[in-house]
């Protein structure tokens, strides 16, 4: 089954299926065909080009898409969607001058979230998380990661990895499961961490390797969490049942967590609000992938990544959604890539790159999705009529998008 999109007024983020992901000042070119075609066989995308060179291109269905520009769907490499309950609480608690740090070390936080999600029964979380999920690709998003971290017991953290399997056997998009045991120490362990750890090591990494729970593993590295230390020795575990690591890491401040992460090869590092020189030189000289969290910020009002200074040093940036209660309770990768370029100064050529293949980099599929590509998966957005590429980013919070196909399938 073939389909033939025609009159494509642009066709955005057009490149070679070899290309990972892009770096520093060639994140500032997004390549692109003005009025183009693009033909698709099944779930790949096997052809595009400019309309003059259509020539008389046979296909079983055309769809005509004057005036509309067509993207890959988004790839967001960092959410939490898997949760028992919203926080507004919190919320109301910041407005009224606690700050995120002592919201958790009164109990809320993290311990706030886990507690709920300990006595919520699997399939109410299931059908909580398909909704989000729902409402996430029609928002744009056609790739994505999910982490656990709010199970904090044995069998709770299972309970999420099994909620996060069946969300990829029952949805079109690739999706990547983290597992994130080590995201709080739970209160019965306060005095007592290393047996919380112990627990991590011993019980939970075997039976989610068995059972092929996880592809990746995840630390929150943060004072009040867990020390770079441990944070080491938790990695080196997961790694030895073959979990990547993709690590939380300088959210409030820069304790040694980086350098942990590229020495065990992590994916991607995280947040990165707080970045000093030494941080930087050691993602200059590694594949690790940065990754910034705008919505976090935005919603915390703490610091912006600095992209700028990342991209300066010719290193990749990532930007994910970070979707949680907590911390960004909003998976919209729209206004991701809008915040990127209102407050960090990013060109939405850099902020387009930055959510489509570099987040398909930090998700290590990007040879499947993250950009236009013979032989990628036909997971794209068309928008409706619009005047170019840039209005996305500067219409912050308007629906830009008219239709998704993943898979080469209309999707609503
Ligand atoms: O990425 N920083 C750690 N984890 C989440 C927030 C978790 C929460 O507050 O529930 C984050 O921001
Ligand atoms: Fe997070």
């Amino acid at each position: 089954m073939t389909t033939l999109f025609i009159n494509i007024k642009e066709l955005i983020q057009v490149r070679d299926k070899s290309v990972e992901k892009v770096s520093g000042k060639d994140m500032s070119i997004l390549p692109t065909i003005k009025n183009a075609f693009m033909m698709i066989e099944n779930e790949i995308i096997i052809n595009f080009g400019p309309m003059e060179k259509l020539g008389n291109t046979k296909a079983d269905s055309i769809i005509d898409v004057t005036g509309r520009l067509i993207l890959p769907t988004w790839s967001d490499s960092h959410t939490h969607l898997v949760f028992a309950d919203t926080r507004e609480e919190e919320f109301v608690d910041r407005i009224n001058g606690l700050s995120y740090e002592q919201i958790a070390q009164r109990g809320g936080g993290i311990l706030n979230s886990a507690t709920k999600l300990q006595n919520k029964p699997e399939e109410e979380l299931y059908n909580d998380a398909a909704k989000r999920l729902e409402e996430l690709i029609k928002s744009g998003t056609g790739s994505i990661e999910i982490k656990s971290g709010y199970g904090l017991t044995l069998e709770s953290e299972l309970k999420m990895l099994r909620v996060i399997k069946k969300l990829k056997e029952n949805f079109p998009l690739p999706i990547k499961a983290t597992f994130l045991g080590a995201h709080a120490i739970p209160n019965l362990f306060k005095e007592k961490r290393e047996a919380y750890i112990k627990l991590i090591i011993d019980e939970m990494l075997p039976v989610i390797a068995a059972e092929k729970l996880a592809d990746y593993i995840d630390v929150f590295c943060e004072k009040g969490y867990y020390t770079p230390e441990e944070t080491n020795q938790i990695l080196k575990a997961g790694l030895q049942y073959g979990l990547i690591p993709k690590i939380h890491v300088n959210q409030f401040n820069s304790i040694g967590g980086i350098k942990v992460g590229i020495e065990n090869n992590a994916l991607s590092l995280d947040h990165l609000e707080v970045l000093t020189n030494k941080d930087l030189a050691h993602l200059k000289d590694s594949d690790t992938i940065p990754v910034s969290l705008p919505s976090c910020s935005f919603f915390l009002g703490i610091p912006y990544t600095n992209a700028r200074k990342i991209m300066e040093a010719n290193v990749p940036l990532a930007l994910a959604s970070d979707y949680n209660p907590g911390s960004t309770p909003s998976g919209n990768m729209n206004f991701v890539v809008s915040l990127a370029c209102i407050k960090m100064k990013m060109t939405p050529e850099e902020a387009i790159n930055a959510a489509t293949i570099n987040g398909a980099y930090a998700l290590n599929l990007s040879h499947k999705v993250g950009s236009i590509s013979k032989g990628k998966l036909a997971n794209f957005i068309i928008t409706k009529p619009i005047k170019s590429y840039s209005y996305i980013p500067y219409s912050f919070t308007n629906n830009c998008i008219e239709n998704i196909f993943l898979k080469g399938v209309k999707y609503y």
